[in-house]
């Protein structure tokens, strides 16, 4: 099974009517006018997603922040754009970003659900999604409107999502916990996450350290990663960056992760814009990470 792993998008829109003004969306305007979301290049969008479906994944996973405001011309945009990639619902997982969930507005009246709901099973968060025979997506949810950009996962659904994974004889044998919020970052990104964090994180942590082997895709910091947190360190935590940035320090290459699971097998390839081209950097090559699978099964 082949996954391409994208997040941090942030399709944008300039609006003028004052009539969105009324809530947080100023701070987002404001933002947006002194250049934040310039940072992301919408014209490279059509080119990202031809090249994604070029290889012809078998599952993709976006894990939010796919507007910038939560307006709905961002989000008939990014619907619009990422179209090619969202031809099947069966073949595709979507989950919400902050930046989604940006107004109290876009939260009441769903606007998510309305763009990207049919890319997630029905229901509250968490939930279980089977992808194939032997890997699920769990999917959480800590985003909310709120004027910081920090997260926040309901005690409620933690203790759901222990619940749905605690069982190790039905626990999938390949789990891949899908959430916008990383919970730990690498040593260079630990003072970029800290500003933005998933405030209970700590109340998090201790629990996917009992989960064994699983994958984390995640987004938020805009700089793809790979690594094993401390204290979960059979977690293997995968952020693939931003696809849109505009980079000039060359520390927060735009692009996203390609993950091929091979039975126990897992291999993380980056494909990256250097500026002038694609570049594909190995990130991981982890033989038997998912050890309760043989290496005969695919
Ligand atoms: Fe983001
Ligand atoms: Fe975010």
């Amino acid at each position: 099974m082949r996954i391409v792993h994208l997040s941090d998008i942030h399709v944008w829109r300039l609006t003028w009517n004052p009539l969105r003004l009324l809530n947080k969306r100023p701070v987002g305007m404001f933002d947006l006018l002194s250049g934040r979301a310039r940072k992301f290049r919408l014209e490279r969008l059509e080119e990202v997603v031809d090249r994604v479906r070029q290889l012809a994944p078998d599952h993709v996973l976006i894990t939010g922040d796919l507007t910038t405001t939560a307006l709905p011309s961002e989000f008939l945009a990014a619907r619009k754009a990422l179209n090619p990639l969202l031809t099947d619902p069966d073949r595709a997982t979507v989950i919400p970003g902050n930046h989604d969930r940006y107004t109290t507005g876009a939260v009441r009246y769903k606007k998510f659900e309305g763009a990207f709901g049919a890319f997630a099973p029905d229901g509250p968060y968490p939930w279980l999604r089977a992808i194939d025979r032997d890997t699920s997506i769990l999917g959480l949810d800590p985003t909310r409107s709120h004027l910081s950009a920090r997260g926040y996962l309901p005690p409620q659904q933690l203790e759901r999502a222990k619940a749905l994974v605690a069982d190790e004889k039905t626990r999938p044998k390949r789990l891949i916990v899908a959430c916008h919020y990383p919970v730990d970052a690498p040593e260079a990104y630990v003072r970029e996450l800290a500003k933005k964090r998933m405030v209970n994180a700590a109340s998090v942590r201790p629990w996917l350290a009992t989960l064994g082997p699983h994958l984390y895709c995640c987004g938020h910091v805009h700089a793809a990663w790979a690594f094993h947190p401390v204290g979960i360190p059979e977690e293997l935590c995968l952020n693939s960056g931003a696809p849109l940035l505009r980079d000039p320090t060359g520390q927060h290459l735009p692009g996203f992760l390609e993950i091929d699971l091979n039975g126990p097998d897992v291999r993380v390839i980056h494909h990256a814009w250097s500026g002038p081209e694609w570049i594909t950097v190995p990130m991981v090559d982890s033989p038997n990470f998912f050890r309760a699978l043989t290496p005969s099964s695919k």
